[in-house]
């Protein structure tokens, strides 16, 4: 975390006083599966027997072994439900077919262009299984690591649950990163097999999925075998020994196939995210705590109930689309909405027509998508029925009150809640949010702590805050889904997470609370930039920067955006001789990390803002990115002069 931004965040300012306070329906209410009463008293067990509390969850899955302790902890490393014996796949469906829910669906899946297909309980267990022995006979084994690198079609889904079936460890890498971020991340997790397609549609574009793994295959050395889903049927090159189709592979494999019984500290996934240094990091969550976690915290926070429709709009390349669109809701036993697409195609009424058409109950979707609808006015979603909606969420970044209110209005018709639902790929499993038949909603602020999780807000020096009060959001113990470690980086994980606080959970979160005890998230308080609820470091867009031979040194910044909610701007220092070309150099970074991490401004500086002992004060880039004056003390820059200069410039 930079020093000056840790020093002007320390002490958050109470800066978004939102006074309105948003009842839940006396309808909803009175169904609700947890009222206030039952929150209270399981929020206490959770903190005060937090065996009874968790056996008592763990205890409705299925467990081949029975665990010998719910908790071990040796700070920083926790281990839950150990000795324990499971399968996660087994409990998302072998376990609700046991009980019944064979012929329900499990997914309800569009494509962009309008196909659906669905898959009941029963037979995406079909599915799951002859992947499984696939992968099986591809040789992957308990522990090894299998990238996924595909648009969200039902395979993606069944490729995952067919990894923790057996054991194998999934890295779902986000179809829209480039060519050497998808290297990286293979390599990091010596990943020997990659399952990918020929290309996913975006805006009714192919995009060629198949080709950015041939590039990356010539990058890495492990890769020894890429399956593919045919979606497109786009042309793609093939390296016969090496690729093999996946409906060559799966469609006559067994559909019978025994779930083994895992380790309940068994690596489920790994998932790369962004940290303020060096290369992402490879989350690592394991098998126990996340199913206990997701599986409560979807029941829970989603009030699930038989006959929903549910759906969670994020790409199975997050934690929200593993946690929410396939592990939480599965573990249920719910109906489970996927969309391939975006959401303006053919137009701004795509996600009111799915929810029209499917009768969607439950809606789970972030903030960037929220305020792009309004901008497009009340007029498109009023020409659709959404009278099947029952409850609202949110995810990924603070949302505004305004776009809070517009959901809850025009799209909730104010007769649903809505949760805001904060936590991070690190969390595993929502922490803060008003349960929604429980607690009234106040639209910005996220709300209240999930069972067991213990949150503060402190200062840098781990001094703790009181009531009503703005800091650093920190968490004090261990929950069940929180990540075990950094994939091949302990140290990294130490000293990221439990040690930049000693003795707590800090992952970069501003937070205030108020009287009610109810938790706003402010926003990251390192160089962390969350563009459109995509987390992004700054160090790696300016390590892009700088791998352009026309750029010597770069600085980046977050910039308020409307819709995105931040936007990437770069000041950047050229190579002499070189001309800046902006084109040239969004389409770099494109190609470096992907289309999320390209820059909107880029300013083109002689020098760059920098103290004497040379460390460059974002500080000061961020108020000319948002075209503010500059505000502060300037006095340890080596030549204050430098700001005015490039405020007087021109953004490229
Ligand atoms: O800054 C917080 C923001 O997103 C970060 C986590 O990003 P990621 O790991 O990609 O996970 C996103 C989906 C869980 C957090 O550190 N964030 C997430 N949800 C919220 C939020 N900020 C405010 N309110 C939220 N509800």
């Amino acid at each position: 975390m930079s020093h000056d931004q840790f020093q002007a965040n320390t002490h958050i300012d109470a800066m978004l006083h939102e006074i309105r306070v948003i009842e839940p329906s006396d309808a909803f209410r009175a169904k609700a599966r947890i009222s206030r009463a039952d929150y209270e008293r399981m929020y206490r067990q959770s903190l005060d027997q937090p065996d009874e509390f968790w056996g008592g969850v763990a205890g409705e899955l299925h467990w081949n072994k029975k665990w010998d302790r719910v908790l071990d902890w040796q700070e920083p490393h926790a281990q839950w439900f150990v000795g324990g014996q499971t399968n996660v796949a087994y409990n998302a469906l072998d376990r609700n077919i046991g009980r019944g829910l064979g012929d329900k669906r499990a997914f309800i899946w569009e494509g962009e262009d309008g196909e659906v297909r669905s898959y009941t309980y029963s037979e995406l267990l079909r599915e799951v299984c002859k992947a499984a022995n696939a992968l099986t006979a591809l040789g992957v084994q308990q522990g090894d690591r299998v990238t996924l690198y595909m648009p969200l079609i039902p395979e993606a889904a069944i490729a995952m649950l067919a990894c923790a079936r057996i054991g194998a460890v999934h890295s779902v890498i986000f179809g829209g990163f480039s060519v050497s971020a998808l290297a990286d991340r293979i390599g990091n997790a010596q990943s020997r097999v990659v399952i990918t397609a020929d290309a996913g549609y975006r805006r009714g574009k192919p995009v060629d999925l198949k080709a950015n793994v041939d590039q990356a295959a010539k990058a890495v050395s492990c890769l020894e075998k890429v399956v593919v889903v045919r979606r497109a049927a786009t042309e793609v090159a093939w390296d016969e020994g090496r690729d093999v189709w996946w409906h060559d592979l799966v469609d006559g494999a067994s559909d019978q196939h025994e779930a083994p019984a895992l380790d309940s500290e068994h690596p489920l996934f790994v998932l790369y995210t962004s940290g303020s240094t060096g290369k992402p990091k490879g989350v690592l969550h394991t098998t126990g705590g996340y199913m206990v976690a997701t599986y409560l915290t979807t029941q829970t926070v989603f009030d699930l109930r038989d006959d929903d429709i549910y759906w969670c709009t994020a790409d199975v390349g997050w934690i929200t689309g593993h946690s929410y669109s396939v592990y939480g809701p599965l573990l249920n036993g719910a109906a489970v909405m996927l969309y391939e697409g975006a959401p303006n195609q053919p137009d701004w009424g795509r996600f009111w027509d799915i929810i029209q058409k499917h009768r969607v109950t439950v809606l789970y979707t972030a903030p960037t998508a929220i305020r792009s609808f309004m901008q497009h006015g009340d007029e498109i979603p009023g020409r659709y029925d959404l009278s099947s909606l029952r409850l609202l969420g949110s995810v990924g970044e603070p949302i505004n009150p305004e776009a809070w209110m517009w959901y809850y209005r025009v799209i909730g018709g104010e007769r649903c809640p809505v949760v805001d639902t904060w936590w991070q790929t690190e969390t595993g499993s929502i922490m803060l949010t008003t349960l929604p038949g429980a607690f009234p909603s106040k639209p910005g602020s996220a709300g209240l702590p999930m069972f067991g999780v213990e949150p503060a807000l402190m200062t840098r020096e781990g001094e703790e805050l009181g009531a009503d009060d703005g800091g650093l959001l920190v968490i004090k113990r261990p929950w069940p889904s929180m990540l075990r470690t950094v994939y091949g980086d302990d140290e990294r994980y130490r000293k990221t997470y439990w040690g930049e606080i000693p003795h707590v959970y800090f992952a970069g979160d501003g937070a205030r609370r108020d009287a009610d005890g109810y938790y706003t998230i402010v926003g990251r308080v390192d160089d962390v930039l969350n563009v459109s609820g995509h987390r992004l470091g700054t160090m790696e867009i300016e390590s892009a920067l700088v791998s352009h031979p026309s750029v010597s040194e770069a600085a980046v910044v977050g910039r308020p955006d409307a819709v995105k909610g931040e936007s990437v701007v770069a000041f950047i220092l050229l190579q002499d001789g070189h001309s800046a070309d902006a084109q040239a150099l969004r389409a770099h970074v494109t190609r470096e990390i992907g289309a999320l991490a390209r820059p909107d401004a880029i300013y083109v500086a002689e020098a760059m803002p920098k103290t004497r002992s040379g460390k460059i004060m974002r500080r000061f880039l961020r108020q000319i990115a948002a075209g503010q004056a500059i505000e502060g003390d300037t006095s340890t820059l080596e030549d204050p002069g430098v700001l005015t200069r490039i405020a007087a410039t021109a953004a490229i």
